[in-house]
């Protein structure tokens, strides 16, 4: 069973539908609001665990309603949970969600616990993480507290994955400490400055992310499915056609299938696929969580279009 340790965030997600995105100024009325469990951190976590995974997470709650309920999603997926602190006189995390009817969200975070996730909560976990088979990071915590578990985790050996999400430029030194940098093409236009808007502009941007020293680039393309770039290959691999209901945390889903067919050890063109395939299933219910997909849902998406 593939070992991941999960870096990140815990939000509670506030949802709501609504027809379209609405102006400033403008007061619009939606069609549903849900709360869900979220956070990129969370959700990375959740889908690794659906699929199957051994995930430990590192995180930090509040002392509060959204603390507890966040908690009882954690041991109801069977998420190793010691290594997630609860800080006192802070909330948890919480996200703001608006998504239209196309599915698209609009999406606000206030940190709260999660600006509290420190060098000591990872030294505090390294126990419990160092054997890992890989870990994943994304930016909805501290960026030095990135750089300090990068650096930590790549002194143990441990592969890492980040997510480059929410978008922010990046330290020079933590280029090289990434096994894999997984950005959309929103992303990867802010880390690099270049236009990301055909396949061809793609290449060139992650070619720019290989020569500040990570050794992967898979950039995320949403319906198109994704872009493997590497010193030696370059691997476009089409996405899949689904009913999309809500994308929050499609590329979260993406992520937590790529890290886990990767530590299972599948070769890497099937193990892009397999993460388009958990991506694609993730955006077919409203939520972030719920509708992440079991390993079973995962492969009969995959049977049914002739994958291996
Ligand atoms: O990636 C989706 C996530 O972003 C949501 O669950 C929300 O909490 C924000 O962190």
């Amino acid at each position: 069973m593939p070992v991941l340790a999960v870096i990140g965030s815990l939000n509670v997600d506030l949802t709501v539908t609504t027809q379209r995105f609405h102006q400033p100024g403008e007061t619009i009325t939606g069609s549903t609001f849900c709360t869900y469990p979220g956070g990129k951190g969370g959700n990375q976590a959740v889908a690794a665990a659906r699929l199957g995974a051994c995930v430990h997470m590192v995180s930090a709650l509040g002392e509060d309603d959204n603390g507890a309920f966040y908690q009882r999603t954690l041991q109801a997926e069977g998420i190793h949970a010691q290594t997630v602190m609860e800080k006192g006189g802070v909330p948890t995390g919480v996200a703001l969600i608006q998504v239209d009817n196309q599915g698209e969200n609009r999406i606000v975070v206030v940190p709260g616990a999660n600006a509290q996730v420190d060098s000591t909560c990872v030294g505090n976990a390294l126990p419990h993480i160092s054997h890992a088979d890989m870990a994943l990071l994304q930016l909805e915590i501290p960026m030095d507290t990135v750089l300090y578990a990068a650096q930590t985790l790549h002194r143990q050996g441990i592969p890492m994955m980040l997510d480059p999400a929410p978008a922010q430029p990046l330290p020079d030194s933590l280029y090289p400490l990434l096994s894999y940098i997984t950005p959309n093409r929103s992303e990867l236009h802010l880390l690099t400055g270049l236009p990301t808007d055909s396949l061809d502009q793609v290449k060139k941007a992650a070619g720019q992310l290989l020569r500040r020293g990570a050794r992967a680039v898979v950039a995320k393309l949403g319906a198109a499915g994704c872009l493997y770039m590497d010193e030696q290959r370059c691997l476009p691999v089409p996405g899949f056609s689904v009913q999309v209901v809500d994308t929050t945390a499609a590329g979260d889903s993406f992520n937590a299938g790529l890290a886990y067919a990767l530590a299972e050890g599948q070769p890497m063109e099937q193990a892009l696929r397999f993460a388009n395939a958990v991506g694609a299933l993730s955006t077919t219910k409203a939520g972030a969580q719920a509708a992440m997909p079991t390993l079973a849902q995962v492969q009969a998406l995959l049977t049914s279009t002739g994958s291996p």
